[in-house]
């Protein structure tokens, strides 16, 4: 029951309030001329969650959010969206952190679906440099940490989680080509990873599946890589309004 609770406060109170304080401070800042460091100007298209996701009636588990993990409301649009994925296919996140959105991809997604999830461990060496200040997303002492409490009382869905570890830029995505219906895109954020990990992403998403990118708006990298792929290959990538996510369908 609080799950619908939450679900319904970070969709339908926390999603149109963290919109109108977006505008007003996107506002703000073009008539000082100023262009934040933690909040650019953006140009894609907006979007309604509603037209991304048929369910209406949303759930959300591990409602409290920690320094670098999404909002309530786009872990909200996230899970409408996983409740749409087709039965037995694959779901893909890069960047797990604490495991807090792949426990809920796997708790809204269909049963028999899998959800993998990659993160960098702080030893690993990167084909790239990272952002300066995501580091400290990095050296935490465990990635997934957030499925320990679930794994008893909640077996079969921590059971669909599947951890993997490396490097994004030099991963071997092959083995999950075309066999995705969800990919949420929101590793590192320096400029040359979104653009890998998101030619990874097309790769592996499916005819009729969905790719999510987090922090668009919020991280240069991640804007300026989104706003270049868009021009170069007119794919129709969407913000999703009140929130940092843009959204794609391969249709
Ligand atoms: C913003 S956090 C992810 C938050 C998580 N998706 C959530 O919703 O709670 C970014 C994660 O990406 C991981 N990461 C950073 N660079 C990476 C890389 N090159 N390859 C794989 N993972 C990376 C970090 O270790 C961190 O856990």
């Amino acid at each position: 029951m609080k799950e619908i609770l939450y679900g319904f406060y970070g969709i339908r109170i926390y999603l149109p309030l963290s919109g109108l304080s977006r505008k007003w401070r996107r506002f703000s800042r073009r008539l000082r001329n100023k262009d934040g460091k933690l909040l650019q100007q953006v140009q894609l298209p907006s979007v309604s969650w509603r037209r991304c996701a048929t369910q209406r009636i949303v759930k959300i588990w591990e409602h409290n959010k920690a320094n670098g993990n999404i909002r309530i409301s786009e872990l909200g649009v996230i899970s409408a969206i996983a409740a749409n994925c087709k039965e037995g296919t694959n779901l893909f996140e890069i960047g797990t952190f604490d495991g807090r959105t792949s426990l809920n991809l796997a708790f809204s997604s269909p049963p028999d679906c899998k959800v993998y999830t990659l993160d960098l461990l702080p030893e690993m060496d990167t084909r790239f440099s990272l952002a300066s200040g995501e580091r400290h997303m990095v050296e935490k002492e465990k990635p997934g940490k957030r499925f320990e409490k679930h794994r008893i009382s909640d077996s079969s869905t921590v059971a669909k989680i599947h951890q993997l570890f490396g490097d994004s830029a030099t991963f071997d995505f092959s083995p999950y080509e075309k066999s995705c219906s969800l990919v949420f895109v929101d590793g590192s954020h320096a400029y040359e990873y979104v653009m890998s990990d998101s030619y990874a992403a097309m790769k592996m998403i499916k005819k009729g599946g969905v790719i999510i990118w987090h922090d668009y708006g919020i991280w240069e990298g991640v804007t300026r890589a989104l706003e270049e792929i868009e021009a170069k290959g007119k794919y129709g990538l969407k913000n999703i309004k009140g929130t940092s996510l843009v959204y794609w369908k391969n249709e």
